[in-house]
């Protein structure tokens, strides 16, 4: 597949997690279920909460700090900090301004975005554009999520499901023949009131009727959610296979969103992907929105279940509704 192409690689990748562990038996407690339960339609185990002083950036940041140790590139060379987050710290400023200001990165444009849990590959793709144009050296794309801060602690449907966590990635020039080979971002709008946060924003801003009506927490369709998120991922799947010119069977790692282990099955069966090539972590922490792809990058890499030469495809689906891929040869 060699070509001129200028591509972008991961120089670097990093996680955070919080140190509070909430499992499935501390649910049994508040709501109406069952460890058994969330086990068998969900996967979900345990998952981390970050504490009442923790906001986004204080996630983001060490996430953020381990990525640049591990591509040995310093903050003051970083171009620009693309952030994903649905929870961020404030509506503004950015929570990217503020973890450019906190870890130093002195010459990097800041922004945030909102493509809920496909925001790590939307934005590594928007990345790799700026990379593979010659314009920057330099991305640092961030995955955060303090979704327990939004959780409704009082509804079985979505309280189980979600988790807090920040991974990290800096994108700079491929040195070989690798990098991003293929991406893929999709969007139906007209599904987003399926998984909304209805209250907050100018549509309904805050206030004590919105406070009474719980307005200010996830509400989902779960069944429907469930339905489109296989459907698009699939197809996000197959897009960038189809554009590099490899088959299911050619991948080395799928690298789901961690929503549910039914839906990752589902996904990589369709693909032709046996399950041992999938990476799965949600176990350990839930749907973590935008930090699951990088969180779980992350301990693939540390893990060894990604090697130089392997090809990595990153898979997920989203609040919006949205859906993305990549198709990575790791360097
Ligand atoms: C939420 C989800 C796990 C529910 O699983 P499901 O098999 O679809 O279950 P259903 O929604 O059909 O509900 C089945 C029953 O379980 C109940 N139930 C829901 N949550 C429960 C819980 N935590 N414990 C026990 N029972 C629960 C429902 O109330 C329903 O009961 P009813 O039949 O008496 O009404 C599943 O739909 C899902 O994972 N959807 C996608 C969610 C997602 O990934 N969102 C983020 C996308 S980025």
């Amino acid at each position: 597949m060699a070509d001129n192409r200028r591509r972008a690689a991961f120089l670097g990748v990093g996680r955070y997690a919080p140190e509070k562990v909430l499992t499935n038996s501390d649910f049994e407690k508040m709501v109406d279920t069952t460890d058994e339960w969330i086990i068998e339609r969900t996967g979900v185990r345990e998952r981390r909460i970050a504490s009442d002083k923790q906001a986004a950036s204080d996630l983001a940041i060490p996430a953020a700090l381990k990525a640049l140790e591990t591509a040995a590139v310093s903050p003051e060379e970083l171009d620009l900090i693309i952030l994903g987050t649905v929870t961020p710290d404030f509506f503004f400023p950015s929570t990217a301004c503020i973890v450019q200001d906190k870890i130093g990165a002195k010459n990097a444009g800041a922004l945030d975005t909102s493509v809920g849990c496909s925001a790590f590959i939307y934005d590594c793709n928007i990345a790799s554009q700026f990379i593979e144009n010659g314009r920057y050296e330099r991305v640092l794309v961030i995955g955060v999520e303090t979704l327990s801060k939004i959780m409704d602690f009082t509804d079985r449907n979505t309280c189980v499901l979600f988790g807090d966590g920040a991974g990290a990635a800096v994108l700079g020039p491929a040195k070989r023949d690798g990098g991003i080979l293929a991406t893929h971002m999709k969007a139906d709008g007209s599904l987003g009131y399926l998984l909304e946060m209805p209250g907050g924003g100018s549509r309904q801003p805050p206030s004590h009727e919105s406070l009474e009506r719980r307005m200010h927490y996830i509400k989902m369709a779960g069944r429907e959610v469930f339905k489109h998120a296989v459907r698009s991922m699939v197809e996000a799947g197959r897009y960038v296979l189809e554009e590099a010119g490899y088959e299911g069977e050619d991948v080395d790692l799928l690298i789901p969103h961690q929503a549910n282990w039914r839906i990752m099955s589902s996904v990589a069966d369709k693909l032709k992907i046996p399950h041992g090539k999938v990476f799965v972590n949600l176990d350990k922490y839930g749907n973590t929105s935008a930090a699951s792809i990088p969180i779980a990058l992350s301990e693939a890499l540390e893990q060894g279940r990604i090697k130089a030469g392997d090809l990595v495809l990153n898979v997920a689906f989203g609040a919006g509704f949205t859906w993305a891929a990549n198709l990575v040869r790791w360097e």
